[in-house]
């Protein structure tokens, strides 16, 4: 694999092309591993925080890149800034399915709009395809237009809407992507109807980012 030299998330005035001008083919797709936590961590978390409004704490980032960095994937720009990520969970949950959870997905507003975050959620699922995922799950807010659009135009569906989901107060759509015929009816009726809190989606991080923080 090539030596990308540092990762400047958004870094404009380092490109040489407008974003505009480029060509797919001048992008590249790369696999996350850990041997290059130093070179990216810096660059997936800025690019990252740049537009939530919860920021995570580097503990996050790491609970889910030590586990499953090869669910991670990255989209670079000719001179190797970060432009674009997706980071994924998979494991057994508790309703009983091989559930894969995509946990955070930006592109750098320059690149939006050419189908980075497209390719890179086809890369995630494809990858948890796989590893034998059952479904695909997700979290979005519910005026996030252009994230909804994308994954409904892969095959998500909206399975429920969750109330005062985020920090700010605002509501979440659960997304869900079955991967595997009969999945659907394998989630028993107290599962899909109780509590959140557990589900191991985003919020959960909150408690990861806490006992971290008091360990
Ligand atoms: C959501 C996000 C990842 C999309 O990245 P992207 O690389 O621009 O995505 P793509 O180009 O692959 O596709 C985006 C789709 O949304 C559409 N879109 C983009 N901006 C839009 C907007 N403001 N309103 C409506 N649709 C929009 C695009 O037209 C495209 O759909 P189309 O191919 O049918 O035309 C990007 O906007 C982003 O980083 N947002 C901030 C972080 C975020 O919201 N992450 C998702 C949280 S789960």
């Amino acid at each position: 694999m090539a030596d990308h030299g540092d990762a400047n998330p958004e870094n404009e005035t380092s490109e040489a092309v407008a974003p505009k001008a480029l060509q797919d083919s001048d992008l590249q797709y790369i696999q996350y591993e850990a041997s290059k936590e130093e070179q990216y961590l810096p660059a997936i978390r800025q690019l990252i925080s740049k537009d939530l409004s919860e920021p995570y704490s580097i503990y996050v980032y790491r609970y889910f890149l030590y586990q499953w960095g090869d669910l991670c994937y990255m989209a670079l720009s000719p001179s190797n800034d970060l432009i674009g990520i997706i980071v994924c969970k998979l494991e057994p949950h508790r309703s009983g399915t091989y559930r894969g959870y995509i946990a955070m997905l930006a592109t750098a507003s320059p690149y939006r709009g050419r189908g980075i975050a497209t390719q890179l959620v086809r890369q995630a699922i494809d990858a948890m395809t796989a590893r034998d995922a059952d479904e695909i799950v997700l979290e979005t807010e519910v005026s996030n237009t252009a994230s909804l659009k994308l994954y409904e135009r892969l095959g998500f569906i909206r399975s429920k809407r969750l109330h005062r989901y985020y920090l700010n107060g605002n509501a979440a759509f659960r997304l869900i992507l079955y991967l595997k015929e009969g999945t659907a009816l394998k989630r028993p009726e107290h599962v899909e109807h109780g509590a959140d809190m557990g589900a191991g989606g985003m919020q959960d991080m909150r408690r990861v980012d806490e006992a971290e923080m008091y360990a």
